[in-house]
C-alpha cells in the first residue's frame, strides 16, 4: 500500500517530464523555421518587408497535417516578391521522422494555434504520400488541396 502511494506521484512526474521534453524538442527543431518565420511564428520583419508569412492561424499549419508535411518536405514555388525569403524544400533538414513530427506538432500547438499533435508514424505516411513530388508546390496546387480537405 505504501509503495503504491509512492509510485503514483513518481509516474505523474515522469509523464509531465515527457510532455515538457517534447515541447523542448519541438522548439529546438523549429530553430530552422524561426530564421524566416520568427520565434513568435508571426514572420520575421525585414525593413518594410517580411521574410515569410505568419504561421498563426494558417490553414496549412492547423488543417490536414499532410499539407503541412508537403510544404516542409517539398517547399513552395516562388511566384512573387511578396516575401524576402523562400520556402525551400527542407526534406534534407529533417531526415528523422520524429524530428519532423516534433516541429510539425510545435507549430500546430504554439503561437495560439491549437491543432492536434503529429506522430512519427504520421510523418512516415506523409513521406510516402508525397514521394513522387520532386519540386516545390505552387500556391494554386496548395489551394486545390486545401479545398479538397
Ligand atoms: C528561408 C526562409 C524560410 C524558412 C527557413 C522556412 N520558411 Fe516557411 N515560408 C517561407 C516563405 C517565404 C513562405 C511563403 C512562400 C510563398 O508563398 O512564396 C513560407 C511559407 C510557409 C508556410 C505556408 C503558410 C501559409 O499559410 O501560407 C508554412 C506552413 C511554412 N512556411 C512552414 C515552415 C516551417 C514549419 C518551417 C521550418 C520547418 C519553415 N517554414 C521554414 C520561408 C521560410
Amino acid at each position: 500500500m505504501k509503495l503504491k502511494l509512492l509510485l503514483v506521484p513518481t509516474i505523474a512526474s515522469l509523464l509531465s517530464f515527457t510532455a515538457q521534453a517534447d515541447e523542448a524538442a519541438g522548439k529546438m527543431a523549429y530553430m530552422i523555421c524561426s530564421a524566416c518565420h520568427n520565434a513568435d511564428g508571426q514572420g520575421l520583419p525585414l525593413g518594410d518587408k517580411m521574410m515569410a508569412p505568419s504561421l498563426v492561424g494558417s490553414k496549412i499549419v492547423t488543417g490536414d497535417p499532410s499539407l503541412l508535411a508537403l510544404v516542409i518536405l517539398k517547399g513552395i514555388k516562388k511566384e512573387g516578391a511578396e516575401y524576402m525569403g523562400m520556402m525551400a524544400s527542407l526534406e534534407m533538414a529533417y531526415p528523422d521522422d520524429q524530428k519532423l513530427a516534433d516541429v510539425m506538432s510545435y507549430v500546430r500547438q504554439s503561437f495560439g494555434n491549437t491543432a492536434a499533435a503529429v506522430t512519427a508514424e504520421d510523418v512516415a505516411k506523409f513521406r510516402v504520400q508525397w514521394q513522387d513530388i520532386k519540386e516545390p508546390v505552387s500556391r494554386a496546387k496548395l489551394a486545390e488541396l486545401l479545398g479538397a480537405e
